[in-house]
């Protein structure tokens, strides 16, 4: 039995915000700046983030998928601060990054500041560093394909955009992947959730990947953003595509949103890929990690839908260790 244990953070929100230059502080920033003084500060903490990072390092995943919104107000230093925890997380061929709406905050210069980030935010190509899709090839029978939704958006609004170049690739990646029989694992910021997303957050072509999707398949879609635990599904080629959108890696407000990040164990034994997801938390106040939940995607006559389920996977298990490959 091939299981691989896929580990999925989102929505970082790494603080405290560096200082600023008042140079720096301009439009949306200025506002997004006056926010995390006021509030945000409070609900994205070091604390819950080193809890989830230390549990990751003390029971190692295969690999690690990150799904956008390391930073905050996307300053400069904020850029070089987070190259610094991905550093320390472990070695680059074992992450992979795409960015969300908080680090493209502030529109200039986005590829001068995204290529601090290059390592993690790459394909297997040599020339694919910071270009989207990216392709990172796991397993003979498993990859990530990496998309960036993250553009800058108005005052007031969260939204994103993959565009239609990245949509015309997108199709040739899934056509190409699905013809070898390749589970393929799309990491995207913004979760193409249709009405499960308010309209000031949504992805705005999600019509267009939709159609990209169903008409060439994905095997799962796996998502940040709204900052806690939703999973939903999408029409598919041949079986409707699982969604799961992860909780923040940093939240530190109250008893059912806490942070959180989720481990998925993908098994690969048979024609299908079958996928078991956990959800571990970081209880406040006592600083432990708590698993709030472990269940298995199936597919019933009217979509899908999650059963409890064991975690297929765990130290000392029988259960063959994934040959990952290195690049
Ligand atoms: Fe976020």
């Amino acid at each position: 039995m091939t299981v691989l244990d896929l580990a999925h953070f989102t929505d970082v929100h790494l603080g405290p915000l560096p200082q600023a230059r008042l140079g720096e502080l301009m439009g949306k920033r200025a506002l997004g700046f006056l926010s995390w003084h006021h509030r945000r500060h409070r609900l994205h903490t070091r604390g819950v983030l080193d809890c989830l990072v230390d549990d990751l390092q003390a029971d190692p995943p295969d690999h690690v998928a990150i799904t956008g919104d390391l930073v905050n107000i996307a300053l400069p230093s904020e850029f070089e601060l987070a190259a610094r925890w991905l550093e320390s997380l472990g070695p680059a061929e074992w992450v992979s990054l795409v960015p969300g709406n908080h680090d493209a905050y502030a529109g200039r210069h986005l590829q001068r500041s995204w290529s601090r980030w290059h390592a993690w935010m790459r394909g297997d190509e040599p020339d694919s560093s910071g270009r989207f899709p990216f392709v990172r090839r796991l397993h003979d029978r498993l990859a990530l394909i990496g998309l960036s939704s993250a553009v800058p958006s108005p005052v007031g609004q969260a939204t994103g955009t993959v565009g239609p170049a990245q949509l015309e690739a997108l199709d040739g990646v899934l056509e190409g992947l699905g013809r070898e029989g390749v589970c393929r694992i799309l990491l995207l910021h913004h979760p193409p959730l249709g009405s499960m997303i308010r309209r000031r957050r949504a992805l705005r072509d999600e019509a267009g990947l939709r159609k990209v999707i169903a008409r060439r398949g994905a095997e799962l879609v796996l998502s940040g953003h709204e900052h806690f635990f939703l999973f939903g599904g999408m029409p598919g080629k041949d079986a409707p595509v699982p969604v799961f959108v992860g909780p923040s890696a940093s939240l530190a407000h109250g008893p059912l949103r806490t942070g959180g990040y989720l481990r998925h164990a993908i098994d690969l034994s048979g024609n299908a890929p079958r996928f078991t997801v956990q959800l571990r938390h970081c209880e406040p106040g006592t600083g432990a990690i708590a698993v709030a939940q472990t269940a298995r995607v199936e597919c019933t006559g009217s979509g899908l839908e999650l059963a409890p389920a064991d975690w297929p996977k765990g130290r000392g298990s029988a259960t063959e260790s994934f040959p990952i490959r290195s690049h």
